[in-house]
C-alpha cells in the first residue's frame, strides 16, 4: 500500500478499530493452541475487541496462522490482517546454541546463519515478526535470563545485535524468508538489582549511554522493524511508561521510527509498580511514551475510547501508533498477501532440512568452550565412561527454543554410543570401585534452571553433581566434565576434581554431535567466554570491564585494599578465555605508531607448535585519565584466524574506540595516554602505552 492508501484507509477506521489494531493476544482467543510465555488473566474483553486486535502472540504452522488469519478477515469490516508474532531467538525448529553460546564464537557472522535459518523456517510458518535479538547487556550469573544475552561487553553485543538483524530481515520484509526482528528489551533489563528477576534497575545515565545503549542502537540501525519495551524501571520510572527513554532517547537520540510493542503485560504492571493508580493512567503512560502495541493486558482495551471522549489523550497520539502498526503490515506485505509465505506443503521440506542441521553443528561446534584441560582432550577412542544427568537428556535446547523438540536433539549418550555408559542414579560406590580410565561426566543445568522468571542466589553446580564429581575423582579416574547451562556458573569446588571442563551452554539440536568431535578432537574447540565466571555466586555481580577503585589490591594500604575477605577479586575464568588443542601463541606484536593521529595498526604474529586451530586476538583498551572512572579494560577490536604455523592479523586503533561520556554527558574522547592490550584473553595480555594527540 502507499501512504496515501494507509492514510485513507485510518481514516475509516473508528476508534474502536484503531484501538484495537494497539492491542495483541494469544492464539487462545482465536480457539487455537500456541504457546505461553506470559502470566494469563482474565482481560474481560469482548468479542468485537477480539475481533478488532491487531496482532496474535505465539502461534505456530502454517495450518494454524491461516485458520487464524482466514477466520479474522471473514469478519473484519476493513481487513486488516493480523500481525503474527513469537519469540524466536535462537531457532525455530532447528535450535541452534542459546545466544551466549552463540557470542562465545566471537563469531558475528555465526548469529546471522542463525538467524537466516530461523527465519526461513518461520516464514513457511506463516510467520511475520521475532520478539528477538534480545541486545540486553548481562553482567550478574544468578540472572536467569544471562542465556538470551550475548555477554557482559558492550561492543561485542552491538556487532551481534546487528548481525541478528541482518539475518532476521534479509533485504527487504517483502521478500520470503525474512521476518521482522524486534530489538528487546529496551532498556537494561539485565541489571535487574541482586540479579532478581523482574527487580528495579537504577543506573546513571551515563552508563545506560555508555554500556546500554550502544546494542540496542546497533539492531535499531540494522533496521529492527520493532523494539520491545522492558520490564524493568529506568531512573525510577518502568520503562513501558518511560517518556524520556521512549521518545527522548529511543525516537527521538536514536531516531526509531517503528513500532513497540510492550513485554507481556508490562503496561498494567506499572499498577505494580504503583507508577500507576488504575488502567487508564497505565494506558495513557504507555501511549505517551510511545508503547504503540499492548501485550496481553487490557489497558488500552478498557480505557482509551473513554481517555479519548474525556480529552486525556488526542486522536492524533492513537493515529501516531495506529499507522505504526499498519506501517509494520505494509512492511510486511500483510495487505497484499495476509499469508505471506506460510505453506503448509513446504514446511515438509523446509524445517530441519539436513542443511539447516548442518549449519547448526557448524555454529554449534565454535560455540564451545573449553575452560580447562590438562592433556586429557582430545581422547583417542570413545572407549570411556559416560555417565550424569544430562549425559542421557535431550533437555539441550534452552529456554525461548520454539518449535525445537526434544526428540530431534541428538543425546550425548546416542553421539557417544560406543562408551560405557552408567545410569546416574547407578553410580554408586561399589559400581564406581569397578571403574578405570576417563569418565565423562555430563551435567550442568536441565533447561527450566535458567531463561525468564528463573534467577538463583547459588550458582554452584548441584550438590549431587559435585558429589558425584569427587567419588569419580577419588576412584582415581580422570574427569572430562561437559556443561549444558545457561548462565555461567561457579565451578571452584571441583575445579581440582577434574582434568577438563568442556562448556557447551544450551547448545541445540545438534549437543551430542558436538561433544563427541570436540572430545574425540575432530573438531578443535575455539570458544571464549563472553560472560566471566565467578569464583563464587558471592562474587556476583562481576565483570572483565570494572572499573578502578581508590585502594586497588595492589596499592600500598596494607589490609586497607578493595578485596574479599574470603575470594579474590578475579572471578574463576575471564572473559575472553577459550583453549584448544593446538599450541598457538603470539610472538609478536608491531605498531606502526604509539602517537595517534588517525590510526594505528596493530600487526600481531601467532605461532602454532601445534594441530591447525582457531585463535581470538583481542585488542583492549584502557583509558589512563579522563574525567570519570573508565573501566580497567575495554574491548574494542578482535580477530578470529585460523593459525596451521604461523598467521598474522593487522588490528586497527582509532580514536572513535576511545570516547566515552562524561559526567555531563557529552560524548568525548581525551588526549593524553592510554594503555593497550593485546591477548588471546582478558588476562594474558602484553601492553603497550600510545599517546592520542
Ligand atoms: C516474555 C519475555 C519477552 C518475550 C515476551 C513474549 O515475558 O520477557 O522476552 O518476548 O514475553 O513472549
Amino acid at each position: 500500500m502507499t501512504k496515501e492508501q494507509l492514510n485513507n484507509l485510518l481514516s475509516q477506521m473508528t476508534i474502536e478499530e484503531k484501538i484495537g489494531q494497539l492491542v495483541q493476544l494469544t492464539t487462545e482467543y482465536f480457539n487455537e493452541s500456541g504457546e505461553i510465555t506470559g502470566p494469563l488473566a482474565n482481560l474481560d474483553i469482548t468479542e468485537e475487541q477480539v475481533n478488532n486486535c491487531g496482532s496474535v502472540i505465539g502461534a505456530h504452522g502454517a495450518k494454524v496462522t491461516r485458520s487464524i488469519q482466514e477466520q479474522y478477515l471473514a469478519k473484519s469490516r476493513l481487513k486488516i490482517p493480523l500481525v503474527f508474532m513469537s519469540d524466536i531467538v535462537h531457532g525455530s525448529n532447528t535450535i541452534f546454541p542459546s545466544p551466549l553460546g552463540l557470542s562465545s564464537s566471537f563469531n558475528p557472522e555465526n548469529a546471522k546463519i542463525c538467524s537466516q535459518v530461523a527465519a526461513k523456517e518461520a516464514c513457511v510458518q506463516g510467520h511475520h515478526v521475532t520478539f528477538a535479538p534480545m541486545v540486553d547487556l548481562a553482567r550478574d550469573a544468578r540472572w536467569g535470563r544471562n542465556m538470551e544475552t550475548t555477554g557482559e561487553d558492550p561492543y561485542l553485543n552491538s556487532l551481534y545485535a546487528r548481525a541478528f538483524v541482518e539475518g532476521f530481515q534479509g533485504n527487504s520484509l517483502t521478500d520470503e524468508n525474512t521476518i521482522a526482528a524486534c530489538v528487546k528489551h529496551f532498556a537494561a533489563y539485565g541489571m535487574v538489582l541482586a540479579g532478581r528477576e523482574y527487580n528495579m534497575v537504577d543506573l546513571s545515565e551515563r552508563f545506560l549511554r555508555e554500556w546500554h545503549f550502544p546494542s540496542y542502537r546497533a539492531g535499531i540501525d540494522a533496521g529492527s522493524a520493532m523494539v520491545m519495551t522492558s520490564f524493568n524501571t529506568v531512573n525510577s520510572v518502568p520503562a513501558t511508561g518511560n517518556k524520556w527513554l521512549m521518545n527522548d532517547v529511543l525516537r527521538g537520540e536514536m531516531g526509531f521510527d517503528g513500532a513497540v510493542i510492550s513485554d507481556w503485560g508490562a503496561v498494567k504492571e506499572q499498577l505494580e509498580h504503583r507508577t500507576a493508580a488504575n488502567e487508564k493512567e497505565a494506558a495513557i503512560k504507555a501511549l505517551n511514551a510511545g508503547c504503540d502495541m499492548e501485550m496481553m493486558t487490557p489497558c488500552y482495551y478498557h480505557t482509551l475510547k473513554e481517555a479519548y471522549e474525556n480529552g486525556e489523550v488526542s486522536m492524533e497520539l492513537i493515529d501516531t501508533s495506529v499507522m505504526r502498526m499498519l506501517e509494520l503490515k505494509n512492511k510486511l506485505g500483510l495487505f497484499e498477501n495476509p499469508y505471506r509465505f506460510g505453506d503448509e506443503a513446504a514446511e515438509k521440506t523446509v524445517l530441519l532440512s539436513d542443511e539447516f542441521k548442518s549449519l547448526a553443528k557448524k555454529v554449534s561446534d565454535e560455540s564451545i568452550v573449553l575452560l580447562k584441560n590438562n592433556g586429557v582432550l582430545p581422547l583417542e577412542n570413545a572407549n570411556v565412561v559416560l555417565t550424569g544427568p544430562l549425559s542421557d537428556s535431550n533437555d539441550l535446547m534452552g529456554p525461548w527454543s520454539w518449535q525445537g523438540r526434544f526428540e530431534d536433539v541428538v543425546k550425548v549418550k546416542d553421539a557417544l554410543s560406543e562408551a560405557h555408559y552408567i545410569e546416574t542414579s547407578r553410580l554408586t560406590n561399589a559400581q564406581i570401585s569397578y571403574l578405570s580410565g576417563t569418565v565423562i561426566y555430563v551435567g550442568g543445568e536441565y533447561g527450566n534452571e535458567s531463561g525468564e522468571a528463573h534467577s538463583k542466589t547459588n550458582i554452584d553446580l548441584s550438590e549431587n553433581q559435585v558429589n558425584d564429581i569427587k567419588r569419580l575423582k577419588a576412584q582415581g579416574l580422570k574427569v572430562v566434565l561437559v556443561l549444558f547451562n545457561g548462565r555461567p556458573l561457579a565451578l571452584r569446588e571441583i575445579l581440582n576434581d577434574v582434568d577438563a571442563i568442556v562448556e557447551c551452554w544450551h547448545l541445540g539440536t545438534m549437543a551430542g554431535s558436538c561433544v563427541r568431535d570436540v572430545l574425540l578432537g575432530k573438531v578443535n574447540p575455539s570458544g571464549k567466554l563472553t560472560m566471566s565466571f565467578p569464583y563464587n555466586t558471592g562474587q556476583c555481580p562481576i565483570f572483565y570491564n570494572d572499573f578502578p577503585t581508590g585502594r586497588p589490591l595492589n596499592s600500598n594500604y596494607f589490609d586497607y585494599v578493595s578485596k574479599y575477605e574470603d575470594a579474590p577479586n578475579t572471578p574463576l575464568f575471564s572473559f575472553g578465555h577459550g583453549l584448544n588443542y593446538s599450541d598457538i601463541k603470539i610472538t609478536d606484536i608491531k605498531y606502526s605508531s604509539t602517537i595517534l593521529e588517525d590510526e594505528i595498526k596493530v600487526d600481531v604474529t601467532l605461532t602454532n607448535t601445534g594441530r591447525t586451530g582457531v585463535e581470538v586476538v583481542q585488542l583492549y583498551v584502557k583509558d589512563l585519565a579522563a574525567d570519570v572512572i573508565r573501566p580497567n579494560k575495554e574491548l574494542k577490536a578482535f580477530n578470529r584466524v585460523e593459525v596451521k604455523d604461523t598467521a598474522a592479523v593487522t588490528l586497527k586503533i582509532t580514536k572513535d574506540m576511545l570516547m566515552y561520556y562524561n559526567d555531563q554527558c557529552e560524548f568525548k574522547y581525551d588526549a593524553g595516554q592510554f594503555e593497550i592490550m593485546i591477548g588471546l584473553n582478558s588476562i594474558d595480555i602484553a601492553s603497550t602505552i600510545i599517546v592520542v594527540k
